[in-house]
């Protein structure tokens, strides 16, 4: 049996034919090519895999895609613009918050749900909101560093 769902992804709409036990992770990744959102655990315990959804932070691996029907999804391929890097993107690049990237995108997402709904976050509640994203290269100073600095140039933006 088939589940028809329509999404929008990154702004754009989809109509697809899920599965009932097909996950969102692997709709992004195997059926739309979108391959930013990673596969680590399969269980929600890495972040990995973290996407917005209607602008808050999920991990793809736990959901449904039929329970999504005609909602909107972000992935971290849906948030540069006119082929510009997101202030986050260009800050972790920056502050050297990337060595094998592999957690990259799903610390990403979370950062960017986080400053969509608190634009200067302290240090205390960067680390609080990426708790459940892990990194098992960087060791955080410098993704915690970085996203402070995505807040920074994030306000800087607004002022333009
Ligand atoms: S792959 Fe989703 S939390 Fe690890
Ligand atoms: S940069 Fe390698 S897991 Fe985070």
């Amino acid at each position: 049996m088939m589940i028809p769902v329509e999404l929008k992804i990154n702004g754009k709409d989809y109509s697809l034919n899920v599965k009932p036990n097909e996950l969102l992770l692997n709709v992004l990744r195997e059926r739309l090519n979108l391959l930013g959102a990673k596969y680590g655990c399969g269980i929600g315990e890495c972040g990995a895999c973290t996407v917005l959804l209607n602008g808050k932070a999920v991990l793809s691996c736990l959901i449904l895609a039929a329970s999504v029907s005609g909602q909107e999804i972000t992935t971290i391929e849906g948030i540069s613009e006119n082929n510009k890097l997101h202030p986050l993107q260009e800050a972790f690049i920056e502050e050297g918050a990337i060595q094998c990237g592999f957690c990259t995108p799903g610390m990403v997402m979370t950062a960017k749900a986080l400053l969509d709904e608190n634009p200067e976050p302290g240090y205390d509640e960067i680390k609080e909101a990426i708790r459940g994203n892990l990194c098992r290269c960087t060791g955080y100073v410098n993704i915690v560093k970085a996203i402070k600095s995505g807040s920074k140039k994030l306000k800087e933006r607004r002022k333009e």
